[in-house]
């Protein structure tokens, strides 16, 4: 079976830069990618592609290579899926917040109605493609309702038949083009050799046969899971690491190299920060702890839940320690957040830790200015969901609740006039550049930079008259 037209649905992180770079290396196969988000639909086509919904480098320029070409952005569902030869769902799959398995299992919902809206238009023969993340054995229940359309379309005119495969995502956002022209691997399950052949022969117009893995579904599916949790993993290990580093002089950027030298644990994935964001590595952990808390293996659910534990207690324990050092209150102080994005090069702050640090800080009353090149304010207002109690001033959005307040800046250099304190939480090229000496012409006294990334010179921020406190550093 040649592969004519794909159709998308989710213009999302993933589905909107997949298709794009599928679109760009296939141009003999049309790619829509549909979505009932009208607004975000309309932002993947506006003529100014500064207004894409997402921030990636390198995707504007795919985007006009080849939007309104082989690839289209809308919301006709119905008529791309009847269209399609094969349906990509990547749909959002995000923790559930009410019912069975709330704050653990994934929420499905979204995924089902993918499945039924595939059953009742799809025609012919369609390949179905799990691209979001989804626990083991999702791919029987989306192909148990695909097989209630086989069974009613079997004796009529408009007979239905389906696969389906697991293909999950590895791409990281602010890296996202890059990881998807160049991968480490893609995965590929299935029972049917045909189907997973005809995807792998999209993925082979640009990556090399040795890097596509073949395996059964549910090893597709619980691969991925396992891959973040894997990676979530080490990033709590190291910052459980940077905590015993402040006690005792040790340097957690020294130890973190004298250990990832060694090859059998590799460099990857050792940086020691404010804890992981982002819209998966959480909810995918807490996926493993809900599945092994319903196959009865509590051991295995605890062990995978303190990684998520140590990640909100490293957070927690940062605002702690800004609040100490700043004289144990906040009221009154001015306090710069640099980065609100979970990390660079991307404008999504889903699970970022600058959110819960901001809320822990304006819960102490702290003034805030926060600025990053990418999130907007109203972005920022939805994350803090803070009531505006007073109206807007001097233009500039600002909140307020009981005791805190906050601004967004847009201009970095005009975030530090009488701050109190800089807390480096997103690593921005821009941050690493800052002059400090002029900064600290411009805050009160006692001045303080908390670098939660290592991006700081040390002997310059302290050369400069600050007081530097910077993740993992005992000294
Ligand atoms: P997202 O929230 O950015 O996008 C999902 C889109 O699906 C939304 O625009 C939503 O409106 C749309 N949608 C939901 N239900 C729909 C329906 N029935 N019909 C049409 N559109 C519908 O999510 P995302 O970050 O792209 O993640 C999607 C999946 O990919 C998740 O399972 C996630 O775990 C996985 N994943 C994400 C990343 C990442 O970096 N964000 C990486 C790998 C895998
Ligand atoms: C992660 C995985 O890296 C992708 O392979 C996966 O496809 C994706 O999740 C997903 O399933 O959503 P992403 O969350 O976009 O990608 O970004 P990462 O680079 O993994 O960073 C996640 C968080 O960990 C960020 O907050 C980052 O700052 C933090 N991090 C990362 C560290 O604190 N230290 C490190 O050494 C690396």
């Amino acid at each position: 079976m040649q592969i004519k037209n794909i159709c998308c649905i989710g213009a999302g992180y993933v589905g909107g830069p997949t298709m794009a770079v599928i679109a760009d290396k296939c141009q003999n196969i049309n790619v829509d990618v549909v979505d009932i988000d009208l607004k975000r639909i309309q932002k993947w086509n506006s003529s100014n592609l500064e207004e894409l919904p997402i921030y990636e480098p390198g995707l504007k320029e795919i985007i006009q290579r080849c939007r309104d070409k082989n690839l289209k952005f809308s919301t006709s569902i119905k008529e791309k899926i009847n269209n399609a030869d094969m349906i990509f769902i990547s749909v959002n799959t995000p923790t559930k917040k009410k019912g069975f398995g709330a704050g653990k299992a994934s929420d499905l919902k979204w995924v089902e109605a993918c499945a039924r809206q595939v059953a009742l238009y799809a025609s012919n023969h369609t390949i179905v493609v799990e691209k979001s993340t989804l626990p083991v054995r999702t791919a029987g229940v989306i192909k148990e309702i695909l097989n209630e359309s086989e069974i009613s379309t079997k004796n009529s005119n408009l007979k239905k038949t389906f696969d389906v495969l697991s293909n999950p995502e590895f791409l990281a956002e602010g890296s996202a083009i890059n990881d998807l022209i160049s991968p480490d691997r893609v995965l590929i399950g299935g029972e049917n050799p045909n189907a997973i052949d005809c995807l792998a022969q999209i993925y082979q117009k640009w990556v090399p046969d040795e890097k596509i893995l073949r395996t059964n579904l549910w090893s597709s599916e619980l691969a991925k899971l396992t891959s973040n949790a894997f990676l979530a993993q080490r990033i709590s290990s190291i910052n459980s690491i940077s905590a015993i580093c402040e006690e005792t002089g040790a340097d957690i950027r020294e130890v973190s190299k004298a250990i990832g030298s060694d090859s059998r644990i590799g460099s990857k994935f050792l940086n020691s920060g404010p804890g992981f964001g982002g819209s998966c590595f959480k909810k995918d952990i807490l996926n493993i702890v809900y599945l092994s808390e319903f196959f009865g293996l509590p051991e295995v659910a605890s062990f995978w839940e303190s990684v998520v534990r140590l990640n909100d207690w490293q957070q927690h324990r940062i605002s702690k320690l800004i609040v100490r050092k700043l004289f144990g209150t906040l009221s009154n102080k001015k306090i710069v957040i640099l980065g609100f994005a979970f990390k660079a090069n991307t404008n999504d702050t889903r699970e970022s830790p600058a959110k819960n640090i901001s809320k822990d800080l304006l819960e102490e009353g702290a003034s805030l200015v926060i600025h990053d090149p990418k999130v907007s304010s109203d972005q920022i207002n939805f994350d803090l969901k803070i009531e505006s109690t007073k109206p807007l001033t001097g233009g500039k959005n600002i909140s307020f609740d009981l005791e805190g307040k906050w601004q967004k800046e847009n201009n970095l250099e005009d975030c530090f006039k009488d701050a109190d304190a800089v807390i480096l939480l997103t690593e921005w090229d821009e941050y690493k550049n800052i002059k400090w000496e002029k900064v600290f012409g411009q805050m009160r006294k006692p001045s303080w930079v908390f670098d939660t990334r290592s991006i700081t010179n040390p002997s310059e921020v302290r050369k400069a008259g600050l007081n530097l406190w910077r993740i993992g550093d005992g000294l």
